[in-house]
């Protein structure tokens, strides 16, 4: 029912779609709409990090001081999910990637170690970063206290109310946290005015972890994003990556559908990633990232140029994106509230390797209960939506009679998030699919910015 790899068995690469993409990726650009250049990121980021993020290298080495961290929970454990398997009545097998035995209890830890690693060899003393759900501050605080590392966390103001348990845990591992919108930063300031009740978004504690990090003049403050990027991306991989040796040793010579809930989509990029590029050397495979309907960014936002922040403070990214100003319902999976998606995960959605799908919240808590009562492990709201996909496919193979291998990405563990199980026990949780005429508000404030060229070579 497991599957372990040894230390000496873990991947010593991590996999860069970039390289195989089949339309390359478009460039980020800058206010004057160039394309952003590596030195005009380095007040935000170090240069080590810059070099990962435009890589077009396919293969790109694990530091040896980095897999030495990455072995206190790597590799983590393949699962077949045999007691779900049964309940459904389905002829399908169903892997999953145990991503919620690492310390913080997610994926999260994958990028947030070797990038306070990367920061540190780079001489920098302190780390700032938003949060959403509070598994990334959680992640970094505690990447942060391995190296040697200050860290700074603006967590967004409902999640901060909906989960003290995760400020905690940062404040254990040495980090401050802060609630976004803040009196600290002019961003955060200028929201409170005209908003003081606001719950706050990504967008918004993005522009209060940036602007902290470069108004620290000593030039030892860098910032840390917890996914969208490239390089976060690129450091997630080692979940597919591990997965496909376990899959190989189980017996298993195919997949056939691959699924991961999208936040800014690196869980979902980390497992499917190599099982994408599979895809384009001509495997048939049907890779699913999962949405909340709430903040459909994939299933029914345009593919644009936006900013990755409410205040513009990033460069212009060519991704889906429900605009920078999007403040989604308070729906109980922080991690999914996002407005933009990876432009990695964006290009495959254009080409046509992936088929997103979004999924409404009672639906995912109650394919969450399901799988606590018959997997054990309870879940988190996010990959409550992963699970919900996975029964969905599962009963199609069913009906279908078909014995498809189902893999998907387990991206963290539930047990900060309990508060939200309580609501929907009680009752109290309802859908909220995200109103057309919301969407059109929202999508104003990408009107007037440059419009990427969508290029597809229309093979899939
Ligand atoms: C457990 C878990 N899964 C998924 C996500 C979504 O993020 P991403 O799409 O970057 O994997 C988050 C984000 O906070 C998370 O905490």
């Amino acid at each position: 029912m497991k599957v372990f790899l040894s230390e000496e068995e873990i991947p010593r690469q991590w996999y860069n779609l970039a390289a195989d993409l089949p339309t390359p990726l478009l460039p980020p650009l800058g206010p004057d709409g160039n394309p952003v250049r590596p030195e005009d990121l380095s007040p935000v980021f170090p240069m080590n990090l810059i070099e990962q993020e435009v890589s077009d290298k396919r293969w790109i080495d694990i530091p040896e001081e980095v897999l030495q961290l990455l072995y206190q929970w790597r590799p983590s454990p393949l699962h077949r999910a045999v007691y779900l398997e049964k309940a459904l009545k389905t002829p399908a097998r169903i892997y999953y990637k145990n991503e919620g035995v690492s310390p913080a209890g997610s994926h999260k830890p994958n990028t947030a170690v070797p990038q306070a690693w990367y920061n540190k060899q780079f001489g920098i003393e302190r780390l700032t970063t938003e949060t959403g759900a509070g598994q990334w501050g959680s992640a970094l605080s505690y990447a942060c206290a391995l190296v040697g590392l200050k860290c700074k966390v603006f967590m967004v103001r409902i999640s901060f109310e909906q989960k003290p348990f995760r400020k905690l845990m940062m404040n254990v591992w040495g980090a401050e946290c802060v609630p976004s919108p803040s009196t600290e930063t002019k961003t955060g300031r200028d929201i409170l005015e005209h908003d003081p009740d606001t719950p706050g978004s990504l967008g918004i504690a993005i522009s209060e972890a940036v602007e902290t990090a470069v108004a620290d003049t000593t030039g030892k403050t860098r910032y840390s994003l917890g996914s969208v990027l490239n390089h976060v991306l690129l450091h997630q991989t080692i979940i597919g990556l591990e997965a496909k040796k376990q899959l190989a040793k189980i017996g298993e010579k195919k997949v056939d559908v691959v699924i991961g809930c999208a936040g800014g989509g690196s869980n979902f990029a980390g497992l499917s990633f190599p099982f994408v590029l599979d895809k384009i050397n001509g495997a048939q495979i049907d890779i699913i990232p999962v949405e909340p309907t709430s903040c459909p960014t994939l299933t029914r936002a345009p593919f644009a140029y936006d900013h990755g922040d409410v205040a513009k403070m990033t460069p212009l990214l060519p991704m889906h994106s429900l605009g920078h100003e999007f403040v989604s319902p308070p729906i109980h999976a922080g991690g999914l509230r996002y407005h933009g998606m990876a432009p990695l995960v964006s290009a495959a959605v254009v080409e046509g390797l992936l088929t997103p799908k979004a999924m409404n919240q009672l639906k995912c808590y109650e394919s969450a209960l399901f799988w606590a009562r018959t997997e054990g492990f309870i879940p988190a709201p996010e990959t409550s939506h992963a699970i919900a996909a996975v029964i969905d496919e599962a009963v199609k193979a069913r009906e279908e009679g078909k014995e498809k291998v189902i893999l998907f990405n387990w991206s963290g563990h539930g047990l900060m998030d309990l508060k939200g199980y309580e609501s929907y026990m009680e009752g109290r949780l309802t859908d909220y699919p995200l109103p057309e005429e919301d969407l059109q508000k929202s999508l104003k404030s990408i009107e007037n910015l440059p419009k990427p060229k969508v290029a597809k070579t229309g093979r899939w």
